[in-house]
């Protein structure tokens, strides 16, 4: 048995998921609240989104902005293409893609949350992003027909999957041949202690789900991935027990892209 069928025996699903939707719908009403986690502009800024694009991105979505990291330097996105975002949020990713991509481009937005999905919907049809759309569904069933992206494209949300393994086969299914998946994460030194990876309030954290990088990165290349770069970001939690299970456990975020072969 791997360590992702163990994570995914460990957690209950169900609960796991309300626990999910309820604090990604916390943020996108109320992202004026302290979270454990850092979010908006600021953050956007630290990580490496650049101040001038960011400027033409709705400000309510980059207040609920929730990403760990910057990967659109990997993801090299060109006018006319096609992009998935996995875990969509407010939007913010969506839109920067869809500034990238033009008019002629397509970025579907994909999230569970329907809070998430109502204020990036109408956010899209208030600033005319008409070539931003957004779709209630899991990441790991994906509603997108076979090799049909350019790029998918996730910030912070596949650590909170219990199915890791089938995200990563559905974001190789849905890329063309040469498609590229840019992404960033949160990831460990090392495995996590059960006390944590079977805690659904810490897996809903973004620490609880969190996977070994060696034993991530194993998985992408196990779907027909081919990992070309990878980074670490300056990205850091805000609570105390946060921030101890990071120093205990090396929990870090990192920007991974990879190639479908
Ligand atoms: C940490 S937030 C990141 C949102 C966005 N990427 C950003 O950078 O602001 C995680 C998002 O992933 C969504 N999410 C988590 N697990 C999901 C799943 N299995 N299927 C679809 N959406 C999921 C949540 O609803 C939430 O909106």
């Amino acid at each position: 048995m791997n360590s992702i069928s163990k994570q995914t025996k460990k957690v209950n699903q169900k609960d796991l998921e309300n626990r999910v939707k309820d604090m990604y719908k916390k943020v996108a009403l109320h992202p004026e609240v302290e979270y454990h986690f850092e979010m908006g502009r600021k953050l956007a800024e630290r990580l490496g989104y650049p101040s001038s694009t960011l400027d033409k991105i709705p400000k309510e979505a980059i207040d609920s902005f929730a990403g760990v990291g910057y990967y659109f330097d990997f993801a090299q996105l060109q006018n006319g293409e096609v992009v998935l975002d996995l875990g969509s949020g407010s939007g913010m990713d969506v839109f920067y893609a869809a500034l990238k991509v033009g008019k002629t481009g397509e970025v579907i937005g994909i999230d569970m949350t329907k809070e998430q999905l109502e204020k990036s919907s109408i956010l899209s049809k208030e600033a005319k992003f008409n070539q931003a759309v957004f779709h209630e569904s899991y990441i790991e069933e994906l509603p997108i027909m076979s090799d049909s992206i350019d790029a998918v494209i996730s910030n912070g949300v596949i650590n909170l999957s219990s199915e890791k393994t089938k995200v990563f086969q559905e974001a190789a299914r849905v890329l063309k041949i040469g498609g590229r998946l840019a992404i960033s994460d949160i990831v460990t030194g090392v495995k996590l202690p059960e006390s944590i990876s079977c805690d659904a309030t810490l897996w809903a954290a973004c620490i609880g789900g969190a996977m070994q990088i060696d034993a991530y990165k194993q998985l992408i290349e196990d779907a027909g991935l081919k990992i070309v770069e990878v980074k670490d970001n300056p990205y850091a939690f805000i609570s105390n027990n946060a921030q101890g299970a990071t120093k205990e456990f090396g929990i870090k975020s990192v920007s991974i892209l990879a190639i479908k072969k």
